[in-house]
């Protein structure tokens, strides 16, 4: 087993990586102030791994009150939120009662939503089991529902416990998904860690092979890196935004088409690929890089090229990202392959000659 440490001081917590995690119940049990938890999953993820876990908290002497909720993007919303407190109340579960996230980054987002205001906030741990959740969304605290008008956009910073990503629950993970899941390790390398891009260079098909030591490496190195940022800056108000590389883009495809048509991750894999011609057209990267950007987004099974979108919708778009300030978008940028910044004043010719496709390579 793997360990890495979030450092933020008296809420400081372990992220455990490793295969078989989910039947070690002392892992849970040493951040749990009771013997007894609330184990929200969805209906996919209980059908594969909701008993096992169970059975090792209650092996335990824990008591668990499961909770499952609709599968999928559509459902991270307030009615399943309510769901989730009508059966945290009806049980009478306290204050010093643990939530435990079992799934992916929408059960971990709504869980920890949970457990920041059930009560005021309650113990949470994640159990991330796909790709993107062990890498990305179970680590930094940020936790959300969707409203009609935007994604994740009513949440809250609610750090948790522990994370405990058991890494042979990515057995079972759909190869869709775990492509998805690349592009957020491949986004750690372009933004910050230039060995890593070498490391991915040589191992990206170990990784789509699901490779045990491979996966090991990745997701211990991508939590680190995570780890790093959210102790610097835990509200994003400086490096934490380099953690949206590609995101701007990808929001707008995402939008664009309508959730869940692509994927998260299809959509940021696109997005990087956007990014680094942006950086090329403002003189940062050159032609090679690019090139290396957009070999990797395709050979971890990502498309690399956006769908089409008139520009005025483009822009319309980024506009309602999370990062826009005073009405200014603000991109995540590369000023070398390994070293993002965030740009505020990318002038809109250059935005339009990527966008229009002008700036395409080959
Ligand atoms: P997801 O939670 O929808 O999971 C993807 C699919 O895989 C689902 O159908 C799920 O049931 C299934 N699944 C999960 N684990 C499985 C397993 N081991 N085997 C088989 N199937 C499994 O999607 P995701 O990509 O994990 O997360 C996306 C969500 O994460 C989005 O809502 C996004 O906004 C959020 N996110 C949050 C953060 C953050 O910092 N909090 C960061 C990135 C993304
Ligand atoms: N996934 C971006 C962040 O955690 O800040």
């Amino acid at each position: 087993m793997l360990t890495t440490t979030v450092g933020l001081g008296d809420r400081a917590y372990p992220i455990y990586i490793g295969a078989g995690l989910i039947d070690q119940a002392d892992l849970f049990i040493r951040r749990m102030p009771q013997k007894r938890a609330a184990l929200v999953t969805n209906e996919t993820v209980a059908a594969l791994y909701l008993p096992r876990l169970q059975a090792a908290l209650e092996g335990a002497g824990v008591s668990v009150l499961p909770i499952v909720v609709r599968d999928g993007e559509a459902f991270k919303t307030w009615e399943t939120l309510n769901a989730i407190y009508d059966a945290l109340l009806s049980a009478r579960c306290e204050r010093r009662t643990a939530l435990i996230a079992l799934g992916g980054g929408v059960v971990g987002d709504i869980t920890g939503f949970a457990a920041a205001t059930y009560l005021r906030g309650v113990p949470f741990i994640q159990v991330p089991t796909t790709l993107l959740a062990q890498v990305d969304s179970s680590v930094g605290g940020k936790t959300a529902i969707n409203h009609p008008l935007g994604k994740n956009m009513i949440g809250a910073f609610y750090q948790p416990a522990a994370v405990i990503a058991d890494l042979a629950t990515l057995s079972t993970l759909p190869p869709r998904e775990l492509s998805a899941g690349l592009a957020e390790v491949i986004k750690y390398g372009f933004l910050g860690d230039r060995d890593f891009i070498d490391w991915l260079d040589a191992h990206l098909e170990a990784l789509l092979a699901r490779d045990p030591t491979a996966l090991a490496f990745a997701v211990e190195r991508c939590c680190r890196n995570k780890a790093d940022i959210v102790a610097r800056d835990e509200r994003e108000t400086g490096d934490r935004a380099l953690l949206n590389l590609g995101h701007t883009f990808g929001h707008a495809i995402e939008a664009a088409l309508g959730f869940g048509r692509w994927l998260h991750g299809e959509a940021v894999g696109a997005g990087m690929v956007l990014a680094a011609r942006t950086s090329r057209q403002l003189g940062h990267l050159d032609d090679a890089d690019v090139a290396r950007v957009t070999a990797m987004v395709a050979r971890a099974g990502l498309p690399v090229t956006p769908p089409h979108l008139e520009i005025a919708q483009w822009l319309d778009l980024m506009g309602h990202d999370k990062k826009v300030e005073g009405g200014r978008l603000r991109f995540v940028l590369l000023k070398s392959l390994g070293q993002a910044y965030v740009d505020a004043a990318v002038p809109r010719p250059v935005l339009e000659e990527v966008l229009a496709g002008a700036a395409v390579d080959g």
